[in-house]
């Protein structure tokens, strides 16, 4: 490690909590999907600032957007109206299917709210009984906050920060069987990731998911699965719930808040990732260069037998070692490339969404000679 940098990160870790451990490099700027340190190494990105940074750096488009909005007003608060939160309100309910939004900060911010507005809509239902119960998933990762990490399945992250909230209990993911049978009269919602991330890249069985929405409907149970943030506003925070008109009208003034929620910089920012992912045909460029990345990577998993299993879909996957991947991720790094895991023996893959196969091939070229020298 250079001095320069070394020097930057003594400095950091002084004054920051370490609730992070940090890999040793001090990033500098962004173009393409590209980072650069403070010294200028190059490093190719297949971290996104995890799963956020979907257009990449240094976007002229978006720069623009932002700036514009910065020149005419930062924050106004949620007690007046604003284009750029009605517009974006607008693009996620066409994007959803849904019809209302509520803005915040996060994606733990999200859940919250999102679990809040169904306990409040089975509180009205219910005659204002308060005994409703969540179903959870097991491996699931929703965020950090309170409400949050009570349905986050996983017992290492909730252990020292318990009482957590009351009334949730775990299904296994994918699993009808065992999600029916925590179903009861008091369930008010089931919340679930589509792919669980934090979990270990492991996507829903559209069945399974089918069977719950349906399980759902006829029981009047909300499935909270329309939380969103990371790439919404591509780098700047903001993140969101999204509901139908029924279960949104559970909420009314005064129920939930956010002072920066939704603010002029934000939303300006989640329209302008609305509009350039149209312009530059992302979801095209998902479905194409994901399919390639997950060619590729199977071909690794054929050729090293340390390589259990690859998974997920498009540009989200997930490769499963059969030993800690914490010596691969430093080593990739060291040759310029970042990449991060998912739990201890699993690399994850969450590039910017713009990215080539010329990028995939780069980036399993700097794997592989990883592989290959830790397999000697
Ligand atoms: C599925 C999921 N939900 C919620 C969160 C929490 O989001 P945030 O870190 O923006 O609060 C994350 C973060 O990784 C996540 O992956």
């Amino acid at each position: 490690m250079t001095l320069q940098n070394k020097a930057v990160m003594d400095y950091a870790e002084e004054a920051i909590i370490h609730t992070y451990n940090r890999f040793p490099v001090v990033l500098d700027h962004g173009d393409g999907v590209y980072l650069y340190d403070i010294e200028g190494k190059k490093y190719l990105d297949f971290a996104a600032g995890i799963a956020v940074c979907a257009l990449g750096y240094n976007v002229p488009e978006y720069n623009e957007a932002l700036k514009a909005q910065i020149d005419k007003v930062i924050h106004v608060s949620n007690l007046y109206y604003t284009t750029p939160m009605a517009e974006a309100a607008h693009l996620l309910t066409a994007a959803s299917g849904l019809k209302k939004v509520f803005f915040t900060n996060s994606g733990t911010e999200a859940i919250e709210g999102a679990i809040k507005l169904a306990r409040k809509y089975a509180w009205t239902r219910d005659n204002q009984s308060t005994d409703h119960e969540i179903i959870a998933m097991n491996h699931s990762f929703h965020g950090r906050s309170i409400g949050a990490l009570s349905v986050t399945g996983n017992p290492h992250y909730q252990e020292a920060f318990k009482p957590l909230i009351d009334k949730v209990v775990f299904a296994d993911f994918n699993d009808l069987e065992d999600v029916v049978s925590k179903i009861n009269d008091k369930t008010c919602a089931i919340i679930m990731e589509t792919i669980q991330g934090e979990g270990g890249i492991y996507p829903a069985d559209p069945e399974f998911l089918r069977a719950v929405r349906r399980i759902c409907d006829e029981r009047d149970i909300l499935l909270i699965l329309m939380t969103s943030a990371k790439a919404l506003g591509c780098g700047v925070p903001i993140g969101a719930f999204v509901a139908g008109e029924k279960a949104a009208s559970a909420l009314t003034a005064g129920d939930h808040g956010s002072t920066y929620g939704g603010n002029p910089l934000a939303t300006a920012a989640a329209c302008a990732v609305f509009d350039l992912f149209e312009k530059k045909q992302v979801v095209a460029n998902v479905c194409e260069v994901g399919d390639y990345l997950g060619q590729k990577l199977n071909a690794l998993a054929e050729k090293y037998s340390c390589i259990k299993e690859v998974r997920g879909m498009g540009l989200i996957r997930g490769m499963e070692f059969d030993r800690p991947v914490a010596t691969i991720v430093a080593r990739c790094i060291k040759r310029g490339l970042l990449i991060i895991s998912a739990g201890t023996n699993i690399i994850r893959f969450v590039p910017p969404l713009v990215i080539g196969r010329e990028h995939v091939d780069e980036m399993t070229a700097v794997l592989e000679s990883v592989l290959a020298e830790l397999s000697e």
